[in-house]
């Protein structure tokens, strides 16, 4: 039996004689109204129940969460609140819901109740938006690269390399848990396994991609990535989604404008396609700043702070140019800051990061050339800084309220150059024969960048968790669903 989106009934221009709906009820009011959401939009549509001419049995069925069908006419709606609504002619119980045990009651659930339920809190108004604005969001991706002319890359999921050289990783391995076969220095006997040899899910396609870079131009990644790092916070996950465009002939500034030209595209697609559902999570979070004390809210509203970032170019500050303004800040003076910067080469924390974005420059922030000695083997080594303070052609966006949403940077395409530096860092060049022909074989110039696309579905959002823009988030002690 056809039925019809409620938001294409929402959207009519004229009643219509015979619809047909298929939801879930959200509400039951006065045996009479019953609020219908079938997920297509965050509004639900009211279908005006003829009570007296319908089985008691069967409305005591209008139940929150059951799915019912509803055939009847879509008139002009004499209740304030919406332009249409349906007057049932016929009614259906596809699925009951048991109203004592649905966890997901009309009311207000807090975030942690609701995380604890993934399953079923994308029934929820918050939910539904949030999942909406991320379907929306990677469309954009896909549609800003397509136009531009990229080429979209599946790189592998199980790989034999560490791209970030961190060691965060996830092993795949066949053999039994015991670790046998052992070989003679008896270390587990990786030959005997699936692979032939070590292998762990990949922390980022980029390695992979940059071999594609230098033959097709211009190419994305946009897939899963993981990391086995033990961070607890708001903003990491075990299994994200990244974003990771490479290009060839592109510099570090070229690879910038890429960045913010990008981040800008799919703010305002998104904003253009998904009004609703942003203006209800601008209230959502209007809301939640209530609660707050004044001092802690926050200066825009979630609508004014997606517009900023279209209407303002990103701040472009050395990593060098940071360090002195953090050094000389009053949370380092006072020594509000859990880590103290004194010298030069200290990694930034995110409680860093925060303040350049939201206390100092009070816009989206590209911080660039850092310190060699903090950043991944794989970064171009800029030639005119002193010995003591190597830095790489690295870039940073720093965005408020998320600190670090991209890391980026220049390649190093020297292949002498770039030989020098796995050997010092103790990786073993056999494991990169692959990458390392890219710069034996017309090596060229090139950059790209990685953007934590759970990140900027929080900016999009304004939800404060990470956990709550992902459907089924991977954290530490936490593999549920
Ligand atoms: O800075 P990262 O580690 O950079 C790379 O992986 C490079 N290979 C990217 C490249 O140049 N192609 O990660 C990139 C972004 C971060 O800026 C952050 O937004 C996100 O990925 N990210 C995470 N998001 C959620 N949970 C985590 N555990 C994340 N780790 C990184
Ligand atoms: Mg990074």
């Amino acid at each position: 039996m056809k039925h019809t989106k409620i938001k294409d009934l929402l959207n009519s221009t004229k009643p219509i004689d015979d619809v047909t709906v298929k939801g879930w009820v959200r509400t039951f009011r006065n045996n009479q109204f019953l609020a219908i959401n079938d997920g297509s939009v965050i509004h639900n549509i009211q279908a005006v129940v003829d009570f007296e001419n319908t089985a008691p049995e069967t409305l005591k069925r209008l139940t929150t969460g059951a799915a019912v069908l509803i055939k009847g006419s879509l008139t002009e709606s004499q209740g304030a609140g919406q332009k249409f609504e349906i007057q049932a002619k016929h009614l259906e119980i596809l699925g009951d819901s048991d109203a004592e045990k649905f966890p997901m009651q009309p009311k207000k659930h807090s975030l942690e109740f609701l995380r604890e339920n993934a399953h079923l809190r994308v029934r929820t108004n918050v939910f539904g938006a949030i999942m909406r604005v991320r379907s929306v969001l990677s469309f954009a991706i896909h549609q800003y690269f397509q136009e531009k002319g990229f080429v979209y890359v599946n790189t592998p999921i199980i790989t034999g390399s560490d791209a970030e050289g961190a060691g965060e990783m996830f092993k795949v391995t066949a053999l039994a848990f015991d670790g046998t076969p052992r070989n003679e220095e008896g270390k587990v006997d990786y030959k005997a396994d699936f692979f032939g040899k070590e292998t762990n899910l990949t922390v980022s396609g980029q390695l992979e991609a940059e071999t594609y870079a230098m033959a097709l131009g211009q190419v994305y990644t946009f897939g899963p990535t993981f990391r086995a790092e033990n961070s607890n916070t708001s903003r990491h996950l075990a299994e994200f989604w990244m974003v990771e465009p490479e290009v060839a002939f592109n510099d570090l500034d070229a690879n910038m404008d890429l960045a913010e030209d990008f981040i800008q595209y799919v703010i305002k697609y998104t904003l253009d396609k998904c009004p609703d559902d942003l203006a209800f999570l601008n209230q959502r979070l209007a809301d939640e700043e209530k609660t707050k004390p004044m001092a802690e809210r926050s200066e825009l509203g979630l609508l004014e702070k997606l517009n900023f970032v279209l209407e303002n170019n990103f701040k472009r500050v050395s990593y060098t140019e940071a360090i002195e303004i953090l050094r000389n800040s009053k949370p380092n003076k006072n020594k509000k800051f859990n880590y103290i910067i004194d010298e030069w080469g200290a990694d930034l924390q995110s409680e860093h990061e925060r303040f350049l974005v939201e206390k100092h420059f009070k816009c989206p922030v590209i911080l660039f050339d850092y310190p060699a000695k903090i950043k991944a083997f794989y970064m171009r080594l800029n030639d005119d800084a002193p010995a003591e303070r190597q830095t790489v052609r690295a870039m940073d966006i720093l965005f408020p309220g998320i600190g670090e949403i991209v890391g980026g940077s220049q390649r190093e395409e020297r292949l002498d150059v770039l030989q020098q530096k796995i050997a010092d860092l103790g990786i073993d060049e056999k494991e990169l024969w692959w990458y390392l022909d890219t710069r034996r074989f017309g090596t060229a110039v090139h950059s790209g960048f990685g953007l934590g696309f759970e990140r900027l579905v929080l900016f999009v959002t304004g939800m404060t968790n990470i956990r709550d823009v992902i459907p089924f988030p991977r954290t530490p002690q936490n593999a549920e669903f």
